[in-house]
């Protein structure tokens, strides 16, 4: 089973009210946790990688463990850029054998964002790569995207179907009010489904796909503070609001900061029970199993695309 485009996994998704699990990787035990998870739920995957992850673990090591888990799971999965900024960067993936990349303009202009995710697409489509843009601005901080909170702006639909129709993009990561890492919502958290219906009814069947996805979990919260760490105030989007966007037009749903806060909450409660250890299997093997169960948790209960492997292949 080689590496699959997003193309029928988002035809599906659409047609069956359910979202693929975007999830980001940076190492071995991140993409066997996840890929264990949906081997055991028959769920097909999006591997994402970021700029930081490629220079973290680099471009041939991610390729080759991510072909590996194809290779033991038998799953269809994509191999997907996540937060592509500049055209070569999208350019050096797909030419390295990635089957989607995300070229994401939305820190420039419309007219700028439209030009620059063009010259992606016209690229990947040659090539049998799919694409995502972005349209409107997230808040919240990452390392490598950073829109302050005042600076959020909501996709506009009125802009939705002109930038579609000039770029040809395959989907469309748009801003609703969710957020990157783990301080997403001071107050209640709101997002604006109103903008995502306006814009399945002006473009019906069109894949929307949402960023800054994690629930952002109490129990890994919780963990993480009893035992040495500080995230007062830690608060993500209510899984149910994730449930009605995957059931509407959302096929891909990013979630980085929920695996992240498994891996390390467990390794913290690992060490402070164990404090003489150092064999990092010791520590790592607990923290893979997490984010397996975190990954099973998503693609069963709150993204609904467990069983549906073999729809794609
Ligand atoms: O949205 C981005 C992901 O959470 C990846 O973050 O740039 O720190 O790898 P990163
Ligand atoms: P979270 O920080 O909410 O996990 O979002 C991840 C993401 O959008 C990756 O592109
Ligand atoms: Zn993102």
């Amino acid at each position: 089973m080689p590496l699959v485009s997003t193309k029928k996994m988002f035809e599906k998704a659409y047609e069956g009210g359910y979202a693929i699990g975007a999830f980001n990787v940076n190492n071995m035990e991140i993409i066997q946790g996840i890929t264990e998870a949906a081997k055991e739920v028959n769920a097909p995957l999006i591997l994402q990688v970021s700029a930081g992850a490629r220079k973290y673990a680099n471009h041939t090591y991610l390729v080759k463990l991510v072909e590996a888990a194809i290779q033991e799971t038998g799953l269809p999965i994509a191999l997907h850029l996540d937060h592509g900024d500049t055209f070569e960067l999208c350019k050096s993936c797909i030419d390295g054998g990635f089957t989607s990349v995300m070229i994401d303009g939305s820190h420039h202009s419309f007219e700028e964002n439209i030009e620059l995710t063009k010259k992606v697409v016209d690229y990947a489509h040659e090539r049998g790569v799919t694409v995502e843009g972005e349209l409107g601005r997230l808040a919240g901080i990452e390392d490598a995207v950073s829109v302050s909170e005042k600076d959020a702006c909501f996709t506009d639909p009125d802009q939705v179907e002109e930038f579609v129709k000039r770029t040809g993009v395959d989907s469309l990561a748009i801003a609703i009010g969710t957020s990157h890492g783990a301080f997403k919502f001071k107050g209640e958290a709101q997002l604006r489904f109103d903008i995502l219906e306006e814009i399945q009814r002006r473009m019906p069947g069109y894949p929307i796909v949402l960023h800054g996805a994690s629930s952002v979990m109490p129990e890994y919260v919780e963990m993480i503070n009893k035992f040495g760490g500080s995230m007062p105030g830690a608060k993500g989007v209510p899984e149910d609001m994730l449930r009605k966007a995957a059931s509407l037009a959302v096929c891909k749903i990013n979630i980085d900061s929920d695996l992240r806060l498994a891996l390390t909450g467990t390794i913290r409660k690992y060490f402070a029970e164990n404090p003489s250890h150092f064999d990092p299997r010791q520590y790592l093997s607990p923290a893979r199993q997490a984010i397996k169960e975190v990954v099973k948790h998503k693609l069963v209960h709150v993204l609904g695309c467990d069983g549906k492997a073999n729809e794609v292949l």
